[in-house]
């Protein structure tokens, strides 16, 4: 937070406010200006290093979190990540579980390399049963993804006394997070002069948190939410399985406030075009998701015209995703 700081106390305090970066020559001069947040600048590598932050920490201040106490989480790496990293700094054990379809190595060996413990679950039978498309070649959406593995923590932590579940999916810091920090950066960024925020959806976190924090300014901004075409869920609500303990939370926040007005569907391969164009034409080394997330804001910026302005994220970085080449959230 404070990166002006000569010193800081730290790596805590080098959590967000990222700058937004105008697009140069991946915008269209036709179109509407598009402006970027680069997320994976934060300490772990991504937009996760918020929501980890504010999870524990309201989890210590409510008590919930104790020293000594055992972190789980369901997640397809980023989460994971993050909570591994805030989780070396302030000494607790941390153990992430893990898809195996979206458990790839990059992401995996970050988890390890921050000393945490990583389990990774067979979800193709659950996937299938569930009619997820599934496979080498489809996109993966978090929020499917996770429900396997956020079972497992649902019931380790009624188990035992010693385990915290940072349950991402329904938690309030994790909307809080980006309603007082990302947004309110764009807003004080901009002097709260844009016309549409873009966010994919995992969790749904982010572009709740936007939404909230966006339309309270002006109800006028336009509220985009991207999901991997591959893995659809926001586009039709019969598509989330409403499982109480696992899958209620924010994705029925989402619904029911009704702050989202467009849902665009990207595929792996648009997404990953448009992440190699953002490395080769603008020096942007970022994931696919912020892939997706950009080729949405063209379309937006596309039919709002010149003279308007798009923002969107860029949630993770690209060393994560030089393997395995897949629109993940
Ligand atoms: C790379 C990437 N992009 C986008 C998202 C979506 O963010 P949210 O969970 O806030 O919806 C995630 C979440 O896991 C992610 O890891």
């Amino acid at each position: 937070m404070n990166k002006n700081a000569k010193i800081v106390d730290s790596m805590l305090e080098l959590i967000g406010e990222i700058p937004l970066v105008r697009l140069n020559r991946i915008g269209d001069a036709e179109g509407a200006e598009i402006l970027v947040k680069p997320e994976f600048l934060n300490p772990s590598g991504s937009i996760k290093d918020r929501i980890a932050k504010m999870m524990i920490e309201e989890a210590e201040k409510s008590g919930k979190l104790k020293e000594g106490m055992t972190i789980v989480e369901a997640t397809t790496g980023n989460t994971g990540t993050a909570l591994a990293f805030v989780s070396a700094v302030k000494g607790y054990r941390f153990v992430a579980y893990t898809p195996t379809m979206v458990a790839n190595k990059s992401r995996m060996s970050i988890m390890l390399a921050y000393g945490c413990e990583t389990e990774a679950i067979d979800i193709e039978a659950y996937n299938r049963k569930m009619n997820v498309k599934g496979g080498d070649d489809s996109s993966v959406h978090g929020g499917h993804v996770e429900l396997m593995p956020r079972q497992m923590c649902f019931d380790l932590e009624k188990e035992s006394d010693d385990i915290w579940w940072a349950r991402q999916f329904s938690s309030a810091e994790n909307v809080g997070a980006h309603r007082e920090g990302t947004a309110r950066e764009i807003l004080e960024q901009t002097d709260g002069k844009l016309d549409a925020f873009v966010g994919s959806v995992g969790t749904g976190g982010t572009i709740l948190g936007a939404a909230q924090a966006l339309k309270a300014q002006n109800p006028d901004i336009l509220i985009v939410a991207v999901e991997p075409a591959g893995s659809p869920m926001m586009g039709n609500e019969e598509n989330f399985p409403m499982i109480p303990g696992i899958s209620d939370g924010i994705i029925p926040d989402i619904f029911e406030s009704k702050l989202v007005d467009r849902v665009i569907s990207i595929s792996d391969k648009e997404a990953i075009e448009m992440a190699h164009q953002l490395a080769e034409k603008e020096g942007i080394f970022c994931g696919i998701s912020s892939g997706a997330n950009v080729l949405a804001s063209k379309r937006i910026a596309a039919e709002l015209g010149k003279g308007k302005r798009v923002v969107t994220v860029l949630s993770d970085s690209r060393d994560r995703y030089l393997e395995v080449e897949k629109y993940t959230t």
